[in-house]
């Protein structure tokens, strides 16, 4: 399973939306498409949309020269248009920004359009490569926080399919069951798309590692009857003070964990770390369509007429954290302390 694939002249990318009932892949040639694919959520997860913009402007620079860019300007200009078009796709992510400046690097200091092009592509497959070894990383540096027996409870997917592959929550959970612990998930649906029960159990179903899914209102519940020992989470944008924005639900999640006793562990590349945000109030939080709520599989569940709110994503305060863990090293009890010393 790839989540996303660089082909030379194209990008193919897995549609997540009809997963698990379809392993559909779609091949773009056009940059556009790809723009169209972020936004819709056929591919998601903060690293995997940072590949996928890093991939789409190098195809747009492919385009740009095939239809005949004027000059060096005219095609800098072009490019750099279509650059703003990733960064309107989804707001919350820093990957997709970060992956943005890299291109836009590449754009500035170039003065030949053909090499700024093969630059571009260059880079976007050096980000996949680079996003899976950092995952494995966070997973080496992860997993001594999960014990033989511990039962993991997860939100939304944080996996192979968010990243370029292995993951970030679920890459930590995976190299604990390389090391031959037993580790048992409990994955959240989490409403309104459903990423932990499309997503999340299904990748982890199909690696042989023990999933139940429960609905995000259960898991106090189950905290409650002492069944869940960790949680760990991935995040889209991690603020300077430790602040973390992750799926809508996962602030909850923190709240009840602290309540029970229960550490509760964010895992994510450096690419996720902003240090250009302060806390956690100053992250952009990405609004989606009400419809997303106001429907269940296609199906009305709202009556018309009435006020809905969509955030995709919540934050949580440093103080709920018990150790933020990268590919460069782990900050335990985060509060007060900030991100700074991982990005040194
Ligand atoms: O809206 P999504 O599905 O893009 O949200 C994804 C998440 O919130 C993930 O938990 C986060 O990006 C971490 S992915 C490694």
């Amino acid at each position: 399973m790839e989540t996303i694939r660089w082909n030379g002249d194209s990008v193919t990318i897995l549609d997540q939306r009809v997963l698990p009932h379809e392993e559909l892949y779609h091949t773009y040639v056009r940059y556009w498409d790809v723009v169209l694919a972020i936004k819709e959520m056929e591919i998601r997860g903060a690293p995997a949309i940072g590949i996928a913009a890093a991939m789409g402007i190098a195809l747009a620079s492919r385009n740009i020269l095939a239809e005949g860019a004027k000059d060096l300007k005219g095609f800098k200009d072009a490019v750099g248009t279509a650059i703003q078009h990733f960064e309107k796709s989804r707001p919350t992510a820093v990957n997709l920004f970060n992956a943005a400046a890299r291109m836009k690097k590449l754009l500035d200091s170039g003065s030949n359009a053909e090499q700024i092009s093969q630059g571009m592509e260059a880079e976007a497959v050096a980000m996949l490569r680079e996003d899976i070894e950092s995952n494995r990383a966070m997973g080496r540096n992860g997993s001594r926080y999960l014990s033989d027996g511990d039962v993991v409870m997860t939100h939304c997917n944080a996996g192979a399919l968010a990243t370029g592959g292995y993951g970030t929550a679920l890459g930590v959970i995976r190299a604990a069951v390389e090391e031959n612990k037993k580790i048992q998930v409990y994955a959240c649906e989490t409403r309104p798309l459903l990423q932990g029960a499309r997503l999340t159990s299904w990748e982890l179903h199909r690696d042989g590692i023990p999933v139940t899914l429960i609905t995000d209102n259960m898991a106090g519940y189950f905290m409650k009857k002492g069944v869940i020992k960790k949680v760990i989470v991935g995040a889209d944008r991690i603020a300077a003070n430790g602040d973390t924005a992750n799926k809508i639900g996962t602030y909850s999640h923190a709240v009840l964990a602290k309540e029970h006793r229960i550490p509760f562990y964010v895992a994510a590349p450096v690419t996720t770390l902003d240090p250009a945000t302060g806390t956690g109030d100053d992250i952009v939080i990405e609004e989606r369509s009400v419809d997303e709520v106001a429907f269940f599989l296609s199906q009305q569940i709202a009556p018309e007429g009435i006020t809905i709110h969509n955030p995709a994503f919540d934050v949580t305060p440093a103080r709920y954290i018990t150790a933020i863990i990268t590919d460069r090293g782990v900050v335990e009890h985060p509060e007060g302390k900030g991100i700074g010393e991982l990005l040194k």
